[in-house]
């Protein structure tokens, strides 16, 4: 077996595909454009969803690429053999060009040939699907492989919940064809195949035949007019495999920071269970927050959005270090690591290079001066402990005072194998709310940070001021960032060109006729689904769970968002646009305040 790095992979799958008469695009944003259903791209074909629905492509009909994805459903598994936050996922397509056949036979070469990975065909299986009502057994696939020269005996028949592929609850979708090494573990048993999880067969790429579009989370697969071929393969992942390692953190991406950890702690990566999963934590969250921030479209860490995913990574890398003794500065040392492996790929990490450092430094020193407090609580809580939950009061003072995001306490909690009372927690979040609401007349928003007047009333002049780039300008402008202070909001959009002074004056106009009219804003919590049939704009929140807010103002805004909000627009004040920029490649950025009407 070939033992590989990631750049040569990545660099391999480039020179395959374009000798294959496909484009190479530059991979596209974590942050996704007009897509306000995730936080984060998730994998390669996700920026590309419009050109699988049939909109043609500037750069043709064949394209590939390499794709930074982040992940975050299973932040707290990171640190086990597998899972990852970012990724890099490595990505070719067909756009109603070459279909099925064709694509199996690059797929067969890339594997096999000795140019390339040149694996040996016995230690390869593959599957594909077994059929449903929504699309037909593929004995085209099936055959396929075969005629290739795979034993009919690596090819293997899987429903719907191993062989179809799709992005999310809507959008295009197809039956799809796995890739497998088989390692040298022995069979599981006499039904040992790719669908159990024994070890034996790992995945390493997936190619999509996706044929098909969904339009509503119940509805029926329709088939598209133009196919498409959409592949996949995770680059750490791959690399793995192809190196026989045990786990995706011995891959050259990882190893370069667990080198500097171990020489910042003084222990070695094996030490001890502890030790490992500390530093593959810090690994992974140290490598997604530097590509979060030094994104052409930066997240910096907030209490919402990917702005709170962000600062989860952060905090929780700090309280790995702690159990390192490591200073928690030192973690910048692991950054430029990152950005010097990355540079050459995600040129953004060079031009956001200050931004990440004092993002991060900014972060830590908030963090860092009451994790220690913090901590201290924490023990004393559970040295007091009668049973075996840690009272929903002191996770809410972790939370209010130190900063400690609630999953961390969970997680900490869990680790001396308790478990957090909730219940009470969110009760005392509420009494929190109504608490500081009742002081100053108006809703605050509990958290890291307590969010004062001129703070709340910059969020919901922010709802308007969408509102108003929709409406004069175009009603694909979507949120890309957005930060408030007591002094001003900052706004950023996507939009590819400069807005100009007489537009900016209508904007202008459009918020301070609202402010005029006095219209109510209205709270409603709702099911997710209902929020985003609704016709409800904003960013979905997996911290908010299954229930959304959706505020309302009149007829102008519905958006999803955490609040808080004023109780009605006249309290605004008057509106002002002062500077509108660029902020980076297709995004544009205002800063505008309010002052007291006239
Ligand atoms: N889009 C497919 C995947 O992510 C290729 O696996």
């Amino acid at each position: 077996m070939k033992k590989m790095t990631t750049k040569q992979l990545k660099d391999m799958w480039i020179d395959f595909y374009t000798s294959k008469n496909h484009v190479q695009i530059a991979p596209a944003s974590l942050v996704p454009e007009n897509d306000n259903s995730v936080l984060f791209t998730t994998a390669g074909m996700h920026p590309l969803v419009p050109y699988l629905l049939g909109k043609p492509h500037p750069k043709g009909k064949r394209l590939c690429d390499y794709q930074k994805c982040v992940r975050t459903n299973d932040i707290e598994s990171v640190g086990d053999e597998s899972h990852l936050t970012f990724f890099e996922m490595l990505g070719s397509w067909s756009l109603g060009d070459y279909f099925k056949e064709q694509a199996i036979e690059y797929s067969f070469e890339f594997l096999t040939s000795p140019k390339y990975l040149g694996l040996p065909l016995d230690r390869l299986a593959f599957t594909v699907f077994a059929g449903d009502e929504s699309a037909p057994r593929d004995e085209v696939a099936y055959q396929k492989w075969v005629s290739l020269g795979v034993d009919p005996s690596h090819v293997f028949f899987l429903p719907k919940e191993h062989n179809w592929w799709a992005a999310g609850e809507t959008g295009p979708c197809g039956p799809d064809t796995e890739m497998f090494y088989i390692t040298d573990k022995e069979p599981c048993g006499p039904n040992c195949s790719p669908a159990c999880d024994c070890g034996r067969y790992l995945e390493i790429w997936n190619d999509v035949f996706m044929g098909y579009t969904k339009h509503t989370a119940d509805g029926k697969v329709e088939e598209l007019e133009k196919k498409n071929i959409d592949t996949g393969m995770g680059l750490e992942r791959t690399v793995c495999v192809l190196n026989g390692y045990d786990s995706v953190y011995d891959v050259d991406s990882f190893q370069i920071a667990i080198q500097k950890l171990e020489e910042l702690s003084g222990k070695s990566y094996h030490d001890s269970e502890d030790v490992t999963k500390a530093m593959r934590v810090i690994a992974d969250h140290m490598r997604s927050s530097t590509m979060m921030i030094g994104d052409e479209v930066p997240t910096t860490p907030s209490n919402i959005g990917r702005g709170y995913v962000l600062r989860r990574l952060i905090r929780r890398s700090i309280n790995y270090a702690r159990s390192l003794n490591i200073d928690a500065m030192k973690l910048l040392d692991v950054v430029e690591i990152y950005i010097d492996f990355f540079k050459d790929y995600y040129p953004s990490l060079v031009d956001n290079h200050d931004l990440i450092i004092s993002e991060l430094q900014k972060e830590i020193k908030k963090f860092s001066n009451t994790i220690t407090q913090g901590y201290k609580e924490f023990q004393k809580a559970i040295k007091n402990l009668d049973g075996k939950v840690l009272s929903g009061e002191v996770a809410f003072r972790l939370y209010e005072t130190f900063g400690f995001p609630i999953e961390l306490t969970i997680e900490m909690a869990e680790k001396e194998g308790l478990s957090v009372d909730m219940v009470t927690f969110k009760q005392c979040e509420k009494e929190h709310k109504e608490k500081s609401r009742d002081q100053s007349g108006k809703v605050f928003k509990g958290g890291l940070s307590g969010v004062g007047e001129m703070e709340t009333k910059y969020h919901t002049a922010t709802h308007l001021l969408l509102a108003g780039l929709r409406t004069i300008l175009s009603d694909t402008i979507y949120q890309r960032g957005s930060n408030n202070t007591p002094e001003r909001l900052r706004f950023d959009f996507n939009f590819d060109r400069k807005v100009t002074r007489e537009e900016l004056d209508q904007i202008e106009n459009y918020v301070n006729k609202i402010i005029e009219e006095d219209v109510p804003v209205v709270c409603q919590v709702m099911p997710k689904e209902e929020a985003r049939k609704s016709g409800a704009i904003g960013i979905f929140n997996d911290k908010y769970g299954d229930e959304v807010k959706v505020y309302t103002i009149g007829k102008y805004s519905k958006e999803f968002c955490g609040g808080p909000h004023v109780e009605h627009t006249g309290v605004l004040g008057h509106f002002k646009i002062v500077k509108e920029e660029s902020s980076s490649a297709g995004v544009r950025r205002i800063k505008a305040i309010l002052e007291p009407s006239k």
